[in-house]
């Protein structure tokens, strides 16, 4: 395709380095980006080898035509306006600064190029020079990462769906259990009894909510929230969610913390239903075992800034052929279970870039362990 040339009638100065033998012009060819220079008008006066490869116009289908050919709209329409702009006002938006943005290749394709943009001043007149690669392939890279961390997330989502459904369940439960407690206490008139199971049924239903963000928070690809927290008031939360939860048996929690742990940066909701997790597996596998001893938590701190929790029963312990399957989604040796609670365990603490195992207790029983990387000054 041959353009007609559209130079403007009074010639404006014109560079001529492609016809001097000069270094610029080596540079010109030797060069692996595009070169492209234009003059105050945006006319094309220099269009080096890589640049015809590149956009796959001949030198002659371009010299002498608008640089705005090489653009697709809608940034072809506004090149002349910008350009007049600069020219008036030397007001300029791109030129020395690096920028993604759109070309168009003489069969109409378009593609992403980084561009920088430098000024030439020769004979009493301005050159733009053009310095432009192709980054299709780096911008492919970075979608197909992208398409993948979301079909990666989608997948872990759809096995935590009935995970999510199941953690729902216990404050739903808990919520219906204390609405009828507040019924009878309203009716015996005990209204500062009543006001607590109130509070009660608020604090469950955030919970509700909590969880319910969490997800979003997943599926949205957002960040997880990640606040400072101090260890001690993490398991401490825990233990009194648990103490609220008046359906279950009295297996005591002993939490056996070191003074001074450094705080963690996490998501407080997430780590919360990790050792909620781990602390009822570790009460069901108690009382398995028809015992009442206590469940211990320990933390302390371990080399390469981690602290390391232990999440400690003296219940039934797993048997040498389940120890494999422990976190297969819907593993599960209970009755009224989902088997979701240790993958779900596993993904959170792994997000964090931690490590959870389970470890036979030598004193009968089982040991969780799980790390979370301290935040050190
Ligand atoms: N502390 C423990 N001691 C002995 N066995 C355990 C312990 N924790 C987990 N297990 C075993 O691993 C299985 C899977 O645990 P997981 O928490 O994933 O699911 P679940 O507790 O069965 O069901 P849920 O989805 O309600 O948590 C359990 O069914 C149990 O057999
Ligand atoms: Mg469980």
């Amino acid at each position: 395709m041959t353009l007609p040339p559209s130079t403007p009638a009074s010639a404006p100065p014109r560079l001529h380095l492609h016809e001097k033998p000069t270094r610029f012009a080596a540079l010109m060819d030797a060069a692996v980006d595009a070169i492209i220079v234009i003059d105050q008008h945006g006319l094309i006066q220099e269009f080096n080898p890589a640049a015809q490869r590149m956009f796959g116009y001949g030198l002659d289908d371009v010299l002498g035509h608008n640089v705005s050919l090489l653009m697709p709209s809608p940034y072809a329409g506004d090149h002349d306006a910008y350009l007049q702009r600069y020219n008036a006002t030397g007001e300029a938006r791109i030129i020395g600064i690096g920028r993604e943005v759109q070309a168009r290749r003489q069969d109409g394709s378009v593609f992403p190029i980084d561009l920088s943009v430098g000024e030439v001043k020769e004979a009493g007149a301005t050159f733009f020079v053009g310095i432009i690669r192709d980054i299709s392939e780096r911008q492919e890279a970075r979608e197909l990462r992208q398409r993948l961390t979301h079909v990666t997330r989608l997948s872990t989502l759809g096995e935590m769906a009935s995970g999510i459904a199941h953690e729902m369940n216990q404050p739903l439960t808990a919520i219906v259990t204390y609405a009828q407690a507040a019924r009878r206490l309203q009716e015996k008139g005990d209204t500062a009894e009543l006001d607590q199971v109130l509070d009660k049924i608020a604090k469950q239903a955030e919970r509700a909510a909590a969880i319910i963000r969490q997800m979003r928070n997943f599926v949205r690809r957002q960040d997880r929230e990640q606040q400072v927290v101090q260890v001690a008031e993490l398991v401490h939360g825990v233990i009194q969610f648990l103490q609220m939860d008046t359906g279950r048996r009295n297996i005591p929690i002993d939490p056996r913390m070191v003074d001074d742990l450094p705080p963690l940066i996490v998501d407080t909701v997430q780590i919360q239903q990790v050792l909620l997790n781990l602390v009822l597996n570790a009460m069901d596998a108690t009382e398995a075992a028809g015992s009442q001893q206590a469940v211990q938590v320990l933390a302390r701190l371990e080399p390469g800034d981690q602290v390391q929790f232990d999440v400690i029963d003296r219940g039934c312990g797993v048997s040498a052929d389940h120890e494999s399957q422990l976190f297969t989604p819907f593993f599960t040796t209970k009755a009224a279970g989902m088997g979701m609670g240790l993958p779900i365990c596993r993904s959170i603490v792994q997000a964090h870039g931690g490590q959870l195992h389970y470890l036979p207790n030598p004193d009968g029983g089982s040991i969780f362990r799980f790390t979370l990387p301290a935040m050190m000054e």
